[in-house]
């Protein structure tokens, strides 16, 4: 058959493998015939070509990961993420989107002519225009894990929660990264998830933490909570060669969610108009 995906034989790096969104979608990577380097803190049940552990929020343990990759990679997908409650609003920050960034840029030399990078976003950073000049201060910083730790202990209050810091700053990252990958022939992108099932979403709604009624808020008009394989797929095909002329996007894996708050079909409690 065809390699209309084109990850046939190829090597792509996948954090957050263990579960959920990534789990699913380093399953399809396998299935479409891909070499996957999997890292996670947990431990990952998908037959890959490699599991490495890793600590995204350490970056000791990212260079060590680091070593273990090819030297040549195809596409590279962020999908390693936690709840802020229960986790801190810092270790968000640093998880989500500090070590993450460590991660990429360390891998962008690797990266061949023609691929991809895909991340998680989420609804929850989609309003992200309100705190632009605070997330541009902090994308300004280098790139270490040192160096965003003390950008952080000097920003204590500067925003409301980690969580949806870390998630803005994933949006405006992947823009602003557009154009010098650009230049590379490397495409950039991320989705943005409305509440899926997953562990992410059991440690979020702990015990009452966050309530059902809170989440349900933001559900699609279809009523459902997202699977991970529903936004699986998604990625998989942003970096595929099926979207070979999509880069610089932030695409909404929603049902509509955000569309319907756009032309005013529902209350804009995210800010995202
Ligand atoms: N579930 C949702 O409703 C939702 C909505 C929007 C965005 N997201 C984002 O989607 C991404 C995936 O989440 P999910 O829903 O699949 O949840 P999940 O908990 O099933 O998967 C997250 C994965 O990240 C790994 N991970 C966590 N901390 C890590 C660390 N320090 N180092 C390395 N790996 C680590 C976990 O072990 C797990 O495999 C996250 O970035 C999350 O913020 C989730």
């Amino acid at each position: 058959m065809t390699d209309v995906l084109g990850y046939q034989g190829k090597d792509v790096v996948i954090t957050g493998a263990a579960s959920g969104m990534g789990k699913a979608a380093a399953q399809l990577l396998v299935d479409a015939g891909a070499n996957v380097y999997a890292l996670d803190i947990a431990e990952v049940s998908v037959e890959v070509k490699k599991v490495i552990k890793v600590d995204m929020k350490n970056q000791e343990s990212l260079d060590e990961a680091l070593s273990q990759l090819p030297e040549s990679i195809y596409a590279h997908f962020n999908c390693a993420g936690v709840p802020s409650p229960p986790f801190s609003s810092d270790d968000a920050v640093l998880i989500n989107f500090a070590g993450l960034r460590y991660l990429t840029e360390s891998l962008i030399p690797r990266i061949v002519d023609g691929g991809a990078i895909a991340s998680i976003a989420s609804t929850a950073g989609m309003g992200w225009k309100h705190s632009l000049d605070l997330i541009n201060d902090f994308l300004a910083i280098d790139n270490s894990i040192v160096s965003a730790r003390k950008w952080l202990s000097e920003h204590v209050d500067a925003f409301p929660d980690g969580y949806s810091f870390s998630k803005s700053c994933m949006i405006v990252y992947t823009m602003s990264m557009a154009k010098q990958l650009a230049e590379k022939n490397i495409r950039i992108n991320c989705i943005s998830p409305s509440p899926t099932d997953s562990n992410f979403m059991t440690q979020l709604k702990g015990e009452g933490q966050v309530p059902e009624d809170a989440v349900a808020l933001f559900l699609p008009s279809n009523g459902r909570y997202a699977t991970g394989e529903d936004m699986g797929r998604a990625l998989v095909m942003l970096n595929s060669q099926l979207a070979c002329f999509v880069s610089g996007n932030n695409l909404p894996v929603d049902y509509g969610y955000c569309a319907e708050v756009v032309v005013g079909q529902r209350d804009n409690l995210l800010g995202i108009a």
